[in-house]
């Protein structure tokens, strides 16, 4: 990605930590000066507000098909109005969930991979993708009561399978999130610090091209 902003997205199950762990990131790097935008899917507005009711109620009722559907729509919208206006702007973004959640959740169901792979094409690639890994015995554990029609260990553990064969893909990073806070923490940010200097000579040798 040109110019100096940086995609990030935190992936993983139910309860490995997602929200905890991008918000100690934004912490640190607005404490480091950097402009963090943060964000999730699904996003709060139209389809996504629809999909946060949805994975709320008792059962699942519409097809997995239509879910990816519905969650590939929600991510248009979260591309073009929150996602490319920030890294236009240089901030650092970084989502919970993206559309390797699409992947995991709906093909866990038996919705052919490649599918939807291409119906999220519109979707520009992060800088870092994380898997925080954990298995649902160990994650589920951690969530005080049910908040989702997915939060169930058999059907975790084929969102798991899948995520896994992402990373043997080379499309995700894992990083082992049944690990104490910090020591996740650290992790995270180092991955994250490496991602900003590998960036930095790109960036330098694009000034010294357009002076
Ligand atoms: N490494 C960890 N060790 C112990 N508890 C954790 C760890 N990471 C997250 N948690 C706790 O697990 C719960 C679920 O975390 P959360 O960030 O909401 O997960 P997610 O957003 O992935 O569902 C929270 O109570 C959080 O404090
Ligand atoms: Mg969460």
């Amino acid at each position: 990605m040109a110019g100096k902003g940086l995609f990030i997205v935190l992936e993983g199950i139910d309860g490995s930590g997602k929200d905890t762990h991008l918000k100690f990131l934004a912490r640190k790097l607005r404490e480091l000066g950097y402009a963090v935008v943060e964000t999730a899917e699904p996003s709060r507005y139209g389809v996504g507000a629809f999909l946060k009711r949805y994975a709320k109620r008792k059962e699942r009722r519409l097809p997995a098909e239509s879910e990816a559907l519905l969650y590939a729509s929600d991510r248009f919208d979260h591309v073009k109005n929150v996602i490319k206006p920030a890294l236009r702007r240089d901030q650092i973004v970084i989502s919970a969930r993206y559309y390797y959640s699409s992947m995991a959740y709906q093909g866990a169901v038996g919705v052919d991979l490649d599918w939807i792979r291409e119906m999220n094409r519109f979707a520009l690639k992060p800088d870092l993708a994380i898997l925080l890994d954990i298995l649902p015995e160990y994650s589920l554990h951690r969530l005080k009561r049910r908040r989702s029609i997915y939060e169930d260990s058999d059907y975790l553990r084929k969102v798991r399978d899948i995520y896994i064969k992402l990373v043997n893909q080379g499309e995700l990073v894992k990083v082992d999130a049944d690990r104490p806070k910090r020591v996740v923490q650290g992790e995270l940010l180092s991955m994250v610090l490496n991602s900003l200097h590998k960036r930095a000579p790109e960036n330098e040798q694009e000034k010294s091209e357009t002076q």
